[in-house]
């Protein structure tokens, strides 16, 4: 999606909530493969986990940092700090889906790669909040 729509505050969140919920729900496939000791199950699952997060929620967060977030510090400087945690935001959810691909590429499946998966989860969704609440919480009725 690009720069224009990202501002609108109900279609940006509708592209969040989308990708959080298949994500959750990959988490929980996940789980429900180590209970049963399904490992070959579990390392398919989590290849699927991985794509999912770099083709939706780590696409979405390049086109943010090269369109949206550039656009909105130039409108109102003061933004700068909160544009820098965003970034940062994006940022461990990308180590933690690299930390993700090495132990997929060790065939090292087990409860780590939940905490982790678990962990994308939390972060992302309080990133979400942030961008909705301080980003573009004045947004809404002007574009
Ligand atoms: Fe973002
Ligand atoms: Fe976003």
């Amino acid at each position: 999606m690009s720069g224009p729509s990202l501002k609108k505050q109900d279609a940006h969140s509708s592209i969040h909530e989308a990708s959080l919920n298949e994500a959750k729900e990959l988490n929980e496939l996940f789980r429900l493969c180590l209970q049963k000791k399904q490992k070959e199950k579990a390392f398919q699952v989590a290849e699927v986990l991985v794509e999912h997060w770099e083709s939706r929620t780590l696409k979405h967060a390049e086109a943010e940092e090269e369109g949206l977030y550039i656009e909105m510090v130039k409108e109102n400087p003061a933004l700068h700090h909160l544009i820098i945690q965003l970034t940062r935001d994006h940022d461990l959810m990308r180590r933690i889906v690299e930390k993700l691909k090495v132990q997929l590429s060790n065939n090292d499946i087990n409860e780590w790669m939940l905490i982790l998966m678990d962990s994308l989860v939390v972060i992302d969704s309080i990133h979400n909040e942030d961008e909705m609440n301080k980003l573009l919480k004045n947004t809404n009725d002007t574009n």
